[in-house]
């Protein structure tokens, strides 16, 4: 969803592509790459497509569980930034995006003695907040976002 909102917002020549058949990013000017976080960083098809992205200028953008404006999205931002230091980043995006369900119930049933994956009330809630992610409110953000990044890249 976020992906195609984005899309959306791109002036033209432009391509969209899952990241299984993604180009070679030497081929582009520009590059909107995007995710969705797994134990803490972006998840691993993103990650080896991102090792081979060099020398560009690219956005970045990705969904997790955790909110936005969170410690823990501070350091997936930091890993992400990380693995793609030798680009230009323009920006990073992430906004929340919904928990499998099926994940949500094995981990409350596996972890209930975890201290960090517990099902405590502040992770019902933050869970019951991502099921309605990403929202209308979101993809206009990532579009501001990289409409942002199309002024900055043509001046
Ligand atoms: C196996 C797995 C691991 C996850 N790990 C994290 C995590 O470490 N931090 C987090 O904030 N969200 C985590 N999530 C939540 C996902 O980031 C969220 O469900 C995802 O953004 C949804 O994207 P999708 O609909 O494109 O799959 C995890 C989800 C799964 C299924």
């Amino acid at each position: 969803m976020v992906a195609d909102a984005i899309y959306s917002c791109l002036p033209d020549p432009k391509e969209i592509s899952p990241v299984e058949t993604a180009p070679d990013p030497e081929d582009y000017q520009f590059l909107a790459v995007g995710f969705w976080v797994d134990k803490g960083t972006a998840d691993q098809k993103a990650r080896e497509y991102m090792t081979k992205i060099r020398n560009k200028k690219i956005g970045v953008f990705g969904t997790l569980g955790a909110y936005p404006d969170s410690d823990h999205a501070n350091t997936v931002r930091e890993r992400v930034r990380e693995l793609l230091k030798e680009n230009d980043i323009m920006d990073l995006f992430l906004c929340q995006g919904k928990v499998d369900p099926e994940l949500v119930k094995m981990m409350a049933e596996t972890m209930k003695d975890d201290p960090h994956h517990s099902m405590t009330p502040e992770r019902r809630a933050r869970l019951k907040e991502a099921e309605k992610h990403p929202d209308e409110d979101d993809l206009k953000n990532a579009q501001k976002v990289f409409e942002q990044i199309m002024v900055s890249l043509n001046n």
